[in-house]
């Protein structure tokens, strides 16, 4: 047994993001500023968006693009159970109505046959969650929205690096809301950026995001600028600093060698783990897309085993092993089990899902020898606690 803990997920973080950090406090610009600036356009640049507005979240992120596009009371919003609390909150607290339609077994995405299901003619968008950093099959989608008048709004949280039939997630015909939290495939601290083609929903979130306030603090007081400002509405304070953005302009030129290692290690548990009956691990899309390996989430399968899937972590933890649960479905949850009042028979695979999930480490700087101690202390805890 490994004698150090592995953690299920840690951040890649160099000498160059803390002289990029330490370079902005010394600067005097330490909130929004040129660096905030700096990895808007090398983000927008990446992923091939028209516009890019950063943010403090990703949370964020789906909150002004709720607001933005005027969703209000008695509209209902289509989205995955298999994605954190944050993607249905938000629809909750512009007063729309979240309505969830069930995943794919294998990829654990939003499968789109079910989303036709839900549509009612108070549906006025889709939030497709490329879980894990596999992208949904987003033609059928768009064709369904483009049927149906639905705005798609995409949360990328996962999804930094992701493509979709050879374009990134970012660039396609919608809105896509990136995060850049701790564990994400790059981070800033913690961050969001919204991209899109549409020029007015990208500077409607911009006001939103800071005060509603005609120019931003930069703006007014840099030497070029002039002090005042007007409120053109209400805002919000969900602006990214220099600080995270000095993170995340050392962060994106390695998110490709990132990616390239979180396969490596995904594909070693694919093949490591193959023929462990007690396991159903994750499957690749049939369409062309290229995964980010954001996360890998293995269904343990609880019937052939004498403990649950929260215990088999446990156990995993004793031979010191960590791991995340991403996710218990968001109608397992004690507020929208209550708000929702879905059933299991209602959504079987993410019921499924949800009480078997977990993720095992995979980030960048893990070794071999780490990757080949999870494979071995998985099996260890199977053989263990066998039926
Ligand atoms: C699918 C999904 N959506 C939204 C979010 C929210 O991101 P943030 O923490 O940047 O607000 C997360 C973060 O974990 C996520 O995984």
């Amino acid at each position: 047994m490994r004698t150090t803990f592995l953690p299920f997920s840690t951040p890649t973080l160099e000498d160059a993001e803390i002289n990029e950090v330490v370079d902005s406090l010394k600067s005097g610009w330490i909130t929004t500023g040129p660096k905030v600036k700096r990895f808007e356009d090398a983000f927008r640049a990446y992923v091939g968006a028209p516009y890019a507005v950063p943010l403090s979240s990703a949370t964020a992120g789906l909150h002004l693009t709720l607001l933005a596009l005027g969703i209000k009371e008695g509209d209902e919003i289509i989205t995955t159970p298999m994605t954190f609390a944050s993607t249905v909150s938000m629809i909750i607290l512009c007063g729309g109505t979240p309505v969830l339609a069930d995943i794919e077994p294998g990829t654990l995405n939003i499968d789109v046959a079910k989303v036709r299901e839900k549509i009612t003619p108070a549906t006025r968008a889709v939030i497709p969650v490329h879980f894990a950093g596999q992208s949904c099959d987003m033609d059928p989608l768009f064709a369904l929205a483009k049927e149906h008048g639905l705005t798609v709004i995409e949360d990328a949280a996962h999804a930094a690096g992701t493509e979709y039939k050879g374009k990134r997630i970012g660039s396609l015909d919608s809105i896509s809301i990136f995060s850049f939290h701790p564990n994400k495939n790059i981070t800033t601290g913690e961050g969001g950026m919204v991209c899109t083609a549409d020029e007015t929903l990208a500077e409607e979130i911009s006001l939103l995001k800071f005060h509603g306030m005609s120019r931003e603090a930069w703006k007014r007081f840099a030497a070029s600028g002039t002090p005042n400002y007007d409120i053109l509405l209400p805002g919000f304070k969900y602006n990214m600093m220099d600080i995270q953005a000095a993170i995340g302009i050392h962060q994106l030129p390695r998110l490709d060698g990132f990616i390239d290692r979180r396969k490596e290690i995904a594909e070693y548990y694919n093949r490591e783990l193959a023929d462990v009956a007690e396991l159903a691990l994750p499957t690749y899309a049939p369409y062309q897309q290229r995964h980010a390996w954001h996360l890998y989430t293995p269904l343990v399968k609880v019937e052939k085993l004498t403990i649950n899937r929260d215990s088999f972590m446990d156990e995993l933890k004793k031979l010191n092993i960590g791991s995340g649960l991403h996710y218990k479905a968001i109608h397992h949850h004690s507020y929208y089990r209550e708000a929702l009042g879905i059933a299991d028979s209602d959504l079987p695979n993410a019921s499924y899902a949800s009480e078997r999930i977990l993720s095992l480490p995979l980030f960048p700087k893990m070794t071999d020898e780490d990757a080949a101690d999870v494979v071995a202390a998985v099996k260890q805890v199977i053989t263990d606690n066998a039926r």
